[in-house]
């Protein structure tokens, strides 16, 4: 009783495409396309490093403020590269915004300004790995490269039935997306499966009866969708602690520092802070030690509460302790920010939120 499955029709996912894709601010629509509109690479490239680790709804505002304060990709190479970090504080990953600027001046130096059009040539560009390589080369070159993102391994994974865990089912997957991808449109046959995936391919209750795969999917056919792709199970993240020092001007202002130009949250903003110990590594975390790395000519009696953040490979627990001061240097390097300045500093996430322990925000 052998019930074949048709196999995964392309056009049919093309079809679902020009009647339920998303309107993104960075994409070409099919109907735009169809009069003669073709995407601008630069759009496409700073969205795709955007989209690396971050949801598309985080994404949108801040593409929108860069392309209206750098336009073209030699605007983003002449910019500072501060400016170009305070305005991706809040996004994190943030050794991606130091490669856009030198992936910018990469360009405007060894390309004339143009982005490369293969695949294999944007990937010897700063912050370019496999998967933004094909991204960029199919949907602003329409070359027909296997583009793979979290979501189409899943519908990859459904479709073909992958029992292999990630990560090594990403070489089988990528396999199947590659005979699967159209030499017609493979720019928006890959946005298609990223739309599925965040559509109707769901995680959990996926809607089949509505999928342009329906009838083609063994995930389906066996039931069994909510399986896939099957995962080796995770690490466990550990908790490293410290604590921050909060000091503050009786005007409001902030005493920030930069952070050292190698390593995490590199060359971002910060309050002062201390280590961050982890437990184990055998490594002990106490008031005394926290108020060893106090601003010492500050005292800080006042633990005003705790942050925690989780990076990609800890969680973070810091208490914030809180002192005033009017000296105009609370420790040998860094600086006053004044109220209306410190939404703009660049300040990553777990900063914004000891900073929100301030007496006074503007906000
Ligand atoms: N995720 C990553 N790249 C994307 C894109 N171009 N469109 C929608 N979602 C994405």
């Amino acid at each position: 009783m052998d019930q074949r499955l048709a196999s995964p029709n392309a056009d049919a996912l093309l079809a679902w495409y020009d009647r339920h894709h998303r309107t993104l601010p960075w994409r070409v629509s099919p109907e735009d396309a169809a009069l003669g509109v073709v995407p601008d690479p630069y759009h496409v490239w700073l969205s795709e490093i955007m989209l690396q680790q971050t949801t598309v709804g985080a994404v949108k505002s801040y593409f929108t403020a860069f392309v209206a304060e750098w336009p073209a990709v030699t605007d983003l190479a002449a910019a500072e590269e501060d400016d170009i970090l305070k305005a991706w504080a809040g996004l994190g990953y943030y050794s991606r915004a130091r490669n856009l600027h030198k992936c910018a001046r990469q360009v405007v130096e060894d390309h004339a300004g143009r982005f490369p059009s293969s695949a294999a040539e944007l990937k010897t560009l700063p912050g370019i790995g496999d998967y933004t390589a094909a991204a960029i080369g199919a949907i602003a070159f329409d070359e027909a490269v296997a583009v793979v993102d979290g979501n189409i391994e899943r519908i990859i994974a459904r479709l073909y039935h992958i029992t292999e865990a990630l990560p090594a089912a990403k070489r089988p997957i990528k396999e199947k997306m590659a005979v699967l991808t159209p030499t017609q449109r493979p720019g928006d046959f890959a946005q298609a499966m990223m739309d599925l995936g965040a559509s109707l391919c769901s995680p959990k209750k996926p809607a089949c009866g509505l999928c342009p795969f329906s009838g083609a999917c063994e995930a389906q056919r066996a039931g069994d969708m909510e399986r896939y792709p099957v995962k080796a199970p995770k690490k466990e993240k550990p908790t490293r602690r410290g604590a921050a020092f909060l000091i503050e001007r009786s005007d409001g202002a902030l005493w920030l520092g930069k952070r050292p130009a190698k390593g995490l949250l590199a060359s971002m903003a910060q309050v002062p802070t201390t280590n961050w110990f982890d437990k184990r590594e055998g490594e002990a975390f106490d008031l005394a030690t926290a108020l060893d790395y106090a601003p010492e000519s500050l005292i800080f009696t006042k633990k005003v509460g705790q942050v925690t953040h989780t990076f990609t490979h800890f969680h973070l627990q810091l208490d914030v302790y809180h002192a005033n001061t009017d000296q105009p240097a609370p420790t040998p390097e860094g600086w006053w920010s004044e109220p209306h300045a410190i939404s703009g500093e660049a300040l990553p996430t777990v900063f914004r939120k000891v900073v929100d322990f301030s007496e006074k925000t503007d906000d």
